[in-house]
């Protein structure tokens, strides 16, 4: 079997790369620092890091991020500081007075193989009015996709890889990898 080797730091993503890709290929976890740009798209930050991460392909590297329609995309690109800075919280305290609260997480997957690629996943959802579920990380308690009762936190992670922008992302991965 064949490795596929996933750069992050990030082990719910790499849990949720596991468990798609184990089938088939060895997916390992390392750990490296990349050089991670601010830029406008997520496309760009990807592009960037590639560069710097060749000697370890076959590889891919994701970057995410959390669009939230009434506050004009925020946080978008910025997701990794406003996680740590204001965290799940920040963002409910932030959507307070709106009832309409629709949103959309993207991912981009870049991948080094033979050639370089950029597979692109979004799922459409809302965020909750309060916290719910332990499970995931990051935002996952307080999205909710279409059409689900559950936020990501409450789902496990098979069923969070079948609708989710990283799981789609992977499925345009692994669609391009079977034709090779
Ligand atoms: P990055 O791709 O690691 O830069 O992610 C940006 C921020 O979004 C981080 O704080 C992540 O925790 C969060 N994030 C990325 N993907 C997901 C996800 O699938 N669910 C919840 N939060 C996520």
């Amino acid at each position: 079997m064949k490795t596929l080797n996933v750069i992050t730091s990030n082990e719910g993503k790499f849990k949720e790369y596991k468990e798609k890709l184990s089938k088939f290929y060895e997916v390992e976890m390392l750990n490296i620092d990349y050089p991670e740009i601010q830029a406008d798209e997520l496309e760009d930050v990807v592009e960037y890091a590639l560069d710097d991460l060749k000697e370890h392909a076959p590889l891919i590297i994701d970057d995410s991020g959390l669009f939230v329609e009434k506050l004009k995309g925020f946080p978008g690109v910025y997701s990794s500081y406003v996680m740590r800075t204001l965290g799940c919280d920040g963002i409910l305290r932030l959507l307070e007075n709106y009832n309409l609260r629709k949103a959309r997480f993207e991912c981009v997957i870049g991948f080094i193989g033979e050639e370089t690629k950029h597979f692109k996943g979004v799922s459409k959802g809302y965020i909750t009015k309060k916290k719910q579920g332990t499970k995931g990380f990051g935002y996952d308690p307080i999205f909710r996709p279409e059409g689900r009762e559950q936020t990501y936190a409450e789902m496990r992670t098979k069923e969070k890889n079948k609708i989710s922008h990283r799981g789609r992302a992977m499925d345009g991965l692994l669609d391009y990898l079977k034709d090779l």
